[in-house]
């Protein structure tokens, strides 16, 4: 694999004004018909050829064969814009290598130009087949028109303002630094994967803290995160060993008054309840778990 990094320095303005063109009429065309390239990118007609050749051999445009020529932007191009507007914006001074392959991301790590270690996501949708994921996705159903690019930025949208909104109130959640296109800047949380964190000191706490989390979402902000597992929540050890779980993954958040959000609600409370007591003996009652998240008691168990 070619890295993302050593691809976007090759870039100069001219590829970039390209990009945004294809970008700009992404929704308009399937292939953006050359003299409309031209037309907009305003380059002399070789600098024009030169570039699209270049963005073609580095994968980052595809062009169509046939009568009429015509190209299109790809994930990798989009990504070097995006990658382009966080650095200009401030949010983002280097990206690093790739630390994960999701089934609808690939996750970076990057730096801040004060050098904080982040995480930067960048949406894939369309990679999985909608089968595969128990996600639910009712904002992009009846939406055919909308590309895989499209729908990622909009899952980038969604996840980036539930985070503001959490983090806000201060629920367990990354830190949101900024977002661009397809693309969440998040502070990067050092911790494990609760699906292989074998030896909990205490985990009445842990589970109570991730209840605590969900609450937040729902009687706070009025959401709820629709896709809680044990792969969607890393556990951060305090200097005083205190075991701290964080929510990670909310594009697919639907809000409280959602349809679906009920059984979205009992769902998630249900697997992480399934989860403590098959990994670590830890039996509570579910409908009390359940109550508490909506806010009905003032304790878990
Ligand atoms: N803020 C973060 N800090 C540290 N690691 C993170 C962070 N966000 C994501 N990761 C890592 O990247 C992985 C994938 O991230 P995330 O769950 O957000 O994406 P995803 O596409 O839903 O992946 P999957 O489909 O595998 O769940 C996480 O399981 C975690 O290991
Ligand atoms: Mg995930």
């Amino acid at each position: 694999m070619v890295k993302l990094a050593y691809i976007y320095k090759q870039l100069n303005n001219r590829d970039f004004k390209v990009l945004l063109v294809l970008e700009k009429y992404l929704t308009k065309y399937e292939y953006v018909p050359v003299e409309i390239i031209e037309k907009e990118a305003r380059l002399p007609p070789q600098h024009l050829a030169l570039s699209l050749s270049k963005l073609s051999k580095l994968k980052l445009i595809q062009r169509r064969l046939g009568s009429l020529t015509g190209y299109r932007i790809t994930y990798l191009g989009y990504d070097c814009l995006a990658i382009r507007s966080l650095v200009q914006r401030g949010v983002l001074a280097a990206l690093g290598d790739r630390m994960g392959v999701g089934k609808e991301s690939d996750v970076y790590v990057g730096l801040t130009p004060t050098e904080e270690k982040v995480i930067v996501k960048f949406l894939r949708i369309g990679r999985t087949s909608f089968r595969q994921t128990r996600r639910v996705r009712s904002w992009a159903e009846g939406k055919p028109e909308y590309g895989w690019l499209m729908q990622s930025r909009v899952a980038a949208e969604r996840e980036y303002k539930a985070l503001e909104l959490l983090y806000k109130v201060k629920a367990k959640v990354p830190k949101p630094y900024g977002r661009s296109r397809h693309v969440v800047v998040t502070s990067y949380v050092e911790g494990v994967e609760l699906y292989r964190y074998d030896n909990p000191r205490n985990p009445h706490h842990m589970l109570k803290t991730i209840l605590d989390t969900l609450r937040k979402a729902y009687l706070d902000v009025g959401i709820v995160h629709g896709d809680l597992s044990e792969y969607n929540v890393l556990v951060v050890i305090s200097d005083e060993g205190l075991e701290d779980p964080y929510i990670i993954d909310w594009p697919q958040y639907v809000y409280r008054e959602d349809p679906q959000s009920e059984y979205l609600l009992k769902r998630d409370v249900e697997y992480i309840v399934k989860f403590f007591k098959r990994k670590y003996r830890l039996e509570v009652d579910l409908e009390r778990a359940l109550r508490y998240v909506r806010g009905e008691v003032d304790e878990p168990f």
